[in-house]
């Protein structure tokens, strides 16, 4: 079995990297034995933008082949795949930070839409057995009360969100058009280990590491559903597995929480006083809420798995131990 995973050395690309490179394709909290027979040959694609860092991946090196490729460049990705002969591709690869498309949303049109076009036809071309594409919850817009099924319409709000829906949908007519083997994965808010340090979670942790405030958008009132990391993967590797080609899969954790609530639990933990929040002008066109019903999921056996509670501990004591990582970010 060979896996291409492009965006490998980004936040929850590595991650997915990392579990694979330790366990195989069996993920722990479903079952451990029969590890070495399902243990895949790892090819992993990035072009180490900011957001990418091989260091995320130091504990499993030897385990995996790295190409430093763009995958907006057509003739690199496929002399890739001519050469490594993937069964499956999982794409990570996109400009993920929505402040990011808001001041320029270019890299980001041609990251997740052109980018993901030529992965397709790459994967149509060496006749790939399934591609795993990561899309995000924000591709359904908000939602005031209740939750997003996959059958939601997609109401993207913002340009990543955007770029996030447009790519889903060139999927579609993949699917449709030319019977391509893919599944869409569209996961919540994700926290833990690594993350870059302009996300919400890491820029509060480092903050108040550093003695300053929590800066907040608006009255905080935006609530997010928080997945941690490995759960995810988790997920993806569960649906790499058992979920049906032409499918498309919630991953949300059911933890919604708004940001003021999570600033001031983040302060709880590391004792800090709730007067280190501070609020700044809220981001334009900033979504209020997201909900996902991830039964779907559900039914092939994923489990969130870690809590908020554990999951943010956790976090933020990675963070203080990794303090040289952070700071070699901003
Ligand atoms: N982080 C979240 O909360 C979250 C939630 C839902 C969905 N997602 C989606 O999950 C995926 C991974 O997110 P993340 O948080 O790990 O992102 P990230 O920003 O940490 O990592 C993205 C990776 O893609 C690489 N990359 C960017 N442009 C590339 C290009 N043109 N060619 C090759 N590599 C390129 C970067 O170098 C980096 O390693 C993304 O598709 C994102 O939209 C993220």
């Amino acid at each position: 079995m060979r896996i291409v995973v492009t965006g490998g050395a980004g936040f929850i690309g590595s991650e997915f990297v990392r579990q694979l490179a330790k366990r195989g394709l069996s993920p722990h909290s479903y079952n451990v034995s029969g590890l070495e027979g399902d243990c895949p040959r790892l090819i992993v694609i990035d072009k180490l933008t900011y957001a990418g860092d091989l260091k995320r991946l130091d504990e499993v090196k030897g385990k995996f082949k790295f190409y430093k490729v763009d995958i907006c460049d057509k003739n690199k990705i496929c002399a890739v795949f001519q050469k490594e002969k993937p069964d499956i591709v999982v794409n990570f690869s996109a400009e993920t930070h929505v402040d990011r498309s808001i001041v320029d949303s270019s890299s980001f049109i041609n990251t997740n839409i052109n980018g993901t076009k030529v992965l397709l036809d790459a994967c149509l071309k060496y006749q790939i057995n399934k591609f795993i594409h990561i899309s995000s919850d924000e591709v359904y817009g908000e939602i005031e009360k209740g939750v997003f099924n996959e059958d939601s319409p997609l109401q993207p709000n913002s340009p990543y969100s955007a770029s996030k829906a447009a790519a889903d949908l060139l999927i579609r007519s993949y699917i449709r058009t030319y019977g391509l083997p893919a599944i869409i994965v569209r996961p919540s808010n994700n926290y833990g280990p690594w993350q870059y340090p302009e996300k919400f979670i890491p820029v509060a942790i480092h903050s108040v590491l550093k003695g300053g405030k929590i800066p907040v958008y608006g009255r905080g009132l935006n609530v997010r559903e928080w997945l941690y990391v490995s759960s995810c993967v988790e997920g993806i590797i569960l649906i790499l597995k058992k979920g049906k080609p032409g499918g498309i899969y919630n991953l949300g954790s059911g933890f919604r929480k708004r940001n003021i609530d999570l600033a001031m639990a983040i302060l709880n933990k590391m004792d800090k006083p709730h007067r280190l929040i501070k609020f700044v002008r809220d981001r334009p066109g900033h979504d209020l809420r997201y909900s996902l019903d991830s039964s779907k999921a559900q039914r092939l056996g994923w489990k969130p798995g870690i809590g908020l509670n554990e999951g943010l501990q956790k976090t933020i004591d990675w963070y203080k131990e990794s303090l040289s990582w952070l700071n070699s970010k901003i």
